[in-house]
């Protein structure tokens, strides 16, 4: 069997127009630019990278970005304070804080300094409490919404079946298993998580009929874990070694996909999977944002 590519990049692009769109509308029929605020402290070039690249895919869709780079050495006290600037700012309706932290900086407490309605990038505990227990208005984390997505988009309904999450962050694995169990769209599935405590994972991995994999590990789920026909969706993101490779390294996921490939019925690549969709996500959520302020009566003034 060869499997379905289930790739988050056309998924990605598809999504991006449409929000072009809803962009578009919100401009002409209520004057509001979507605004997204992006703060960054210290200089390491991934992050840097990863801001530019949001950054940039908000401009492209028509929301206006404010990018805040700060230098290493700025206080819990002057951070708060620029998070407080932009809870305020009528303008700015999302707000990421670059993760992670420089260590003198208590993360927890600038995640919680945000204003729950502007968080989109989902972390707030306001938003995590209502994602789990279902209720009220939340913005959900991006990369776990964002592996829904490429599963209602490429035919997979999550409802009914089993599906195995491996890894237990509180960026990818706890929300997906919540955003799992809701009773709602991309919901109503029957969810185990497997983490570095699970004994013999291959049997859990083997009894999924859609296996999501966050563990962090390069290509560290081979062919014979997987069940024959399953869905596998790869949310992995490493750098490996490979003299072969001009730049000395390449990168792959945490599943052995040529071996993997040969066994699922569908399954989603790395690079080109998962990571365009948490960007995307980013963007809806600011738009949700904006029309969520809209709605408060606010906002319409950028
Ligand atoms: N660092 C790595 N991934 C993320 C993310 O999704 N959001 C934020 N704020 N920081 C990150």
């Amino acid at each position: 069997m060869t499997a379905q590519i289930i790739s988050g990049r056309e998924i990605a692009e598809a999504i991006r127009a449409e929000l072009a769109e809803e962009v578009r509308e919100l401009k002409e029929s209520h004057g509001m630019v979507p605004g997204l605020a992006t703060v960054l402290v210290g200089e390491d070039p991934a992050s840097q990278m990863y801001v530019g690249m949001k950054n940039k895919a908000g401009a492209k869709l028509g929301i206006h970005s404010r990018q805040i780079s700060l230098p290493a050495g700025t206080t819990q006290d002057e951070l708060m304070g620029v998070v407080a600037g932009l809870n305020a700012a009528p303008e700015i309706h999302g707000i990421l804080v670059q993760l992670p932290l420089p260590e003198h900086i208590d993360e927890a407490a600038i995640i919680e300094a945000i204003d729950p309605m502007k968080d989109v990038d989902g972390f707030h505990p306001i938003n995590v409490g209502r994602m789990s227990t279902d209720s009220g208005t939340f913005f959900a984390s991006c990369t776990p919404a964002g592996i829904i997505e490429m599963l209602l988009r490429s035919g997979h309904d999550p409802a009914g079946k089993q599906v195995v999450v491996v890894g237990r962050s509180n960026i990818v694995g706890r929300p997906l298993a919540s955003l799992l169990l809701r009773k709602g769209r991309g919901g109503n599935a029957t969810v185990t998580v497997a983490h570095s405590r699970t004994r013999d994972l291959a049997a859990v991995t083997r009894s999924a009929e859609i296996l999501v994999v966050a563990m962090g590990r390069p290509e560290s789920i081979t062919g014979d874990m997987v069940a024959p026909g399953a869905v596998v969706i790869d949310v992995g993101t490493n750098r490996v070694e490979d003299p072969e490779s001009e730049k000395g390294y390449r990168v792959c996921g945490d599943v052995l996909f040529d071996e993997v490939v040969q066994v699922a019925s569908a399954i989603s690549p790395v690079p080109g999977g998962v990571g365009p969709m948490t960007i995307t996500m980013l963007l809806s959520n600011t738009v949700k944002a904006a029309r969520l302020a809209l709605e408060r009566g606010g906002g319409g003034d950028a």
